[in-house]
């Protein structure tokens, strides 16, 4: 896939819409997860038998991604950017626990040059391999120790190339940075367990040169400015997945504001992009009470937009709170991530083959939403898309089996993967349909996910076999009979 096709390629599923309509145009979690941890670990079997962690989570798409032998509670990250020499001086402090014992262990970092590093307040000897930073702590951790790692570095920080040929991580602008770290960016900018099996809460103390204001995820706590620079400090209390982290740098005029329902809203615009932006933004409240009498409870207590001007990246990213785009959005595009906030943040993903639960259920999502608000229904969604012919590159792979890093970002997984819930709908009637959306955000909330986890409870809540007709969709190469 080229660097900008994901965001028009789910574009184009809704094209033909009017942009400016109205309004614009806990068993299941204890039952599936472990037993796909247990998997996951398993593949990462010959570091967890001694006592070095694995250099990988165990992800075959993403096989350095993560780390075994620890889990982080807590990131807390103070930064310093200097946008004219894009120079950014970092600590960062992880609380974590080991689930092992541990003799050593590594965390992602891509670039940037370490210049301390203690564990639990004493010096600890590390290196650098690729992007594994390996830490060896002066004493042995134990299984089930709480301990701490502060890492200080600094350098100029640069984005990484993912596999499908976008950037991603910490990316510069114009006037700052475009921060967004799907599947990979996150360890551009801060050390990390970077993958998102492994989600943790997150404090930034974020300083800028005067002028600029940085946007992370969560609440905003308190800004000062003194000696000509300004220092944001942001904390995300529900856990987060590494990837969803920002810290977005810009020119930005900036708005606050409390929903109805007590959602802390802070929208941040480049005012280049305000003009087109605003109208959009001003239906996220809107969209959020959409989403939460359709999804249920809306699973964080901040939200809002970066709306940026990054012609370098080429997508939009679902940061958890507040998403992160590089242009100003459509409605389709808010509602795409916001939906994501349910669907991807709230309940992250295991692997990352299982990329279609984030972007099939975003996808349908905005089919939801036209349909709920006079634009075209999901059934003429679906049928639009089930029109193209057998050798279109939408049935090119089955959406939950998408087969390398390289595809995630794939008109299957976004299309197909929106037809295949389509396809349950229509089997399973409309309430029981929502009743599935709702059980699996409320189930897995602040967790996660899988396919298969998925299928057993759409089976639980319907009553009904859906093994064949989801494996067509889900898993079966080629175009489906129709159901
Ligand atoms: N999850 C984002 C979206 O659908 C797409 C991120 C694409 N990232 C990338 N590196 N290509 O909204
Ligand atoms: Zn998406």
């Amino acid at each position: 896939m080229s660097r900008s096709s994901q965001r028009p390629a789910r574009r184009r599923l809704l094209s033909g819409r009017t942009r400016g309509g109205p309004a614009l145009g806990r068993r299941g979690v204890l039952a599936t997860v472990p037993v796909a941890l247990a998997a996951l670990l398993a593949t990462a079997s010959p570091a967890a038998a001694g006592t070095t962690g694995a250099a990988g989570a165990g992800d075959p798409y993403f096989p350095l991604a993560g780390n075994g032998g620890y889990h982080v509670r807590h990131y807390d990250l103070t930064l310093r950017y200097d946008t004219r020499t894009r120079h950014l001086d970092g600590r960062a402090v992880l609380t974590a626990r080991a689930t092992q014992r541990l003799t050593r262990f590594d965390l992602d970092l891509s670039g940037l040059t370490v210049t301390g590093l203690t564990v639990d307040h004493a010096e600890a000897a590390h290196r650098r391999d690729g992007q594994e930073l390996v830490v060896t702590p002066r004493h042995a951790l134990r299984k089930g120790q709480e301990f701490r790692v502060t890492v200080t570095y600094h350098g100029t920080p640069k984005p990484v190339t993912d596999p499908d040929g976008s950037l991603d991580g910490w990316i510069p602008t114009d006037d700052g940075a475009f921060v967004a770290g799907e599947p990979q960016g996150a360890m551009t900018w801060f050390p990390a367990n970077n993958h998102p099996t492994d989600k943790a809460s997150y404090d930034f103390t974020l300083t800028v040169p005067k002028g600029r204001t940085a946007v992370a995820n969560g609440v905003l706590l308190g800004t000062r400015t003194a000696g000509g620079t300004t220092t944001f400090r942001w904390h995300q209390a529900e856990p987060m997945a590494a990837y969803l982290a920002t810290a977005t740098i810009g020119a930005f005029r900036v708005r606050q504001y409390t929903t109805r329902d007590g959602i802390r809203v802070y929208d941040a615009v480049d005012p280049r992009e305000a003009e087109t932006a605003e109208p959009v933004l001003r239906q996220l409240p809107a969209v959020l009470a959409w989403g939460r009498g359709v999804f249920g409870p809306y699973p964080f207590r901040a939200a809002g937009s970066i709306v940026d001007r990054a012609p370098d990246v080429g997508y939009a990213l679902e940061t958890q709170t507040r998403p992160v785009y590089d242009s100003a959005p459509d409605l389709d595009t808010l509602v795409h991530e916001t939906a994501h906030q349910w669907f991807g943040d709230s309940v992250s993903l295991t692997t990352w083959k299982d990329i279609w639960l984030n972007e099939g259920f975003a996808t349908y999502a905005e089919w939801l939403y036209s349909e709920q608000h006079g634009g075209r229904s999901a059934q003429q969604a679906f049928d639009t898309l089930y029109a193209r012919p057998a050798g279109d590159p939408l049935w090119a792979y089955p959406p939950a089996d998408p087969g390398s890093g390289a595809r995630i970002f794939g008109t299957p997984v976004y299309a197909r993967g929106a037809m295949a819930l389509h396809v349950l709908r229509r089997a399973v009637g409309d309430r029981t349909f929502v009743r599935i959306l709702r059980t699996w955000a409320a189930e897995h909330r602040d967790g996660h996910g899988t396919t298969a986890g998925l299928i057993a409870l759409a089976e639980r809540l319907s009553g009904r076999d859906l093994r064949g007709l989801l494996h067509t969709w889900l898993y079966t190469p080629g175009k489906p009979v129709r159901p």
